[in-house]
């Protein structure tokens, strides 16, 4: 199969990330006789430095033109220091959301069984876990109004919401509790907001034509508590935008690092693809980030494309690496390798090289120096 993939490496360690899964696409269209064309494109930062604006209109265009878009991360400290700026690097993430309207954002959960002693929660509540998060990504406070007043002193963010954006992610989530656990929790503020109570009843009305799936309503608060001490009773969690962008990060540490999170935005027309995290500057260039987030995002890419077996074999591999200890800094932080070797492995599991040919000896690992 042929398809055209528009690149966003972005900010941070977003290039080096992003490189590590185009090379393991790579390793899977050389075995399975696929055709990945790459067109690269600006955004964030990186490309406010190079031409002034955080999206450029040629990035939505290749984007808008492509099979699917793989992106890396976005941000940078000068931008987040300096609340005056005008221009800012996230800007370009959600016009580009928007342009494409990619409003479901799905971002699945697991506990990984050779990362539980990682987790800073207790191993018997992780066990097992496997959840999805869809996070509404084009409406709520990320893109109602803004103001500041003149004298600088008051500022206030609109959130809005209407039905036909509620019931659009809705139904998707739904539909996916289906083929899953059959339950699905709304996670919203409904005891406060008039945009949860709207929430609420959209989702309550929807819920008569998927009977077999298992509704709960949960306020926000307290999801936040019972995604810790007891993350097991999830099965879909469907919630708006900046609930799903707070309590996806706070899922993370079941895995074990924010850096192993994929996820895919779906929308109307094309569909991007990148991991959870921001773009970690402090590590930028060090080729020491974690390159499964992005990888995991690929193989939801593949999925997306209906090739099913190639994303479980990017699974399988990057499972190889996990249960035999080659992992980055972030989870191990005294015996780690690197971003690139990380890549690499994952390239020859999926190449067939692995496990048979490889001398594990010859592996580089990088001690710390504190030890
Ligand atoms: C995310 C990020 C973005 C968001 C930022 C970078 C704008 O945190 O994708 O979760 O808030 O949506
Ligand atoms: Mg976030």
């Amino acid at each position: 199969m042929k398809k055209n993939i528009a690149v966003i490496e972005g900010d941070g360690i977003g290039p080096e990330v992003t490189r590590q899964s185009v090379r393991v696409l790579n390793a899977i269209a050389d075995a399975y006789g696929h055709e990945f064309d790459y067109t690269y494109c600006l955004m964030g930062a990186d490309a406010i430095d190079r031409t002034g604006n955080p999206l450029p209109d040629e990035t939505i265009a290749i984007c808008l033109n492509s099979d699917g878009i793989l992106f890396g991360a976005i941000g940078d400290p000068k931008y987040d220091n300096d609340p005056a700026a005008k221009v800012r690097p996230e800007q370009g993430l959600l016009k580009l959301r928007k342009s494409l309207q990619l409003y479901a954002n799905i971002r699945p959960v697991n506990a990984y069984p050779s990362l539980q002693h990682l987790s800073p929660l207790k191993a018997k509540n992780i066990e097992g876990v496997d959840f999805v998060i869809f996070r509404e990504l084009t409406g709520g406070i990320y893109f109602g109004e803004k103001n500041l007043s003149e004298d600088g002193n008051h500022a206030s963010d609109n959130c809005v919401y209407s039905r036909e954006e509620i019931e659009r992610i809705a139904h998707l989530a739904f539909q996916y509790a289906q083929t899953r656990k059959k339950k699905l929790t709304l996670v919203d503020k409904a005891n406060v907001l008039e945009t949860s109570r709207l929430w609420r009843k959209v989702v309550q009305g929807l819920s008569t034509q998927y009977n077999e799936v298992k509704v709960e309503y949960m306020f926000v608060d307290n999801a936040a508590m019972q995604i810790i001490i007891n993350p097991k009773q999830f099965d879909v969690i469907l919630t708006e935008n900046m609930f799903g962008d707070i309590i996806s990060d706070e899922a993370s540490v079941i895995s074990g690092s924010i850096g192993l999170l994929p996820s895919a935005s779906i929308g109307v027309g094309s569909a991007l693809f990148e991991p959870i995290h921001g773009s970690y500057p402090q590590a930028a260039g060090k080729d020491i980030a974690n390159p499964l987030g992005s990888i995991l995002s690929s193989a939801m890419l593949l999925e997306h494309f209906n090739m099913k077996e190639e994303a479980g074999l990017i699974r399988e591999a990057v499972n190889w690496t996990l249960q035999n200890g080659f992992v980055t800094k972030d989870i191990d932080p005294v015996n780690f390798y690197f971003t690139s070797t990380i890549g690499e492995l994952i390239t020859d599991y999926v190449s067939g090289k692995i496990p048979g040919s490889v001398k594990m000896e010859n592996i580089e690992l990088r001690k710390s120096t504190i030890i």
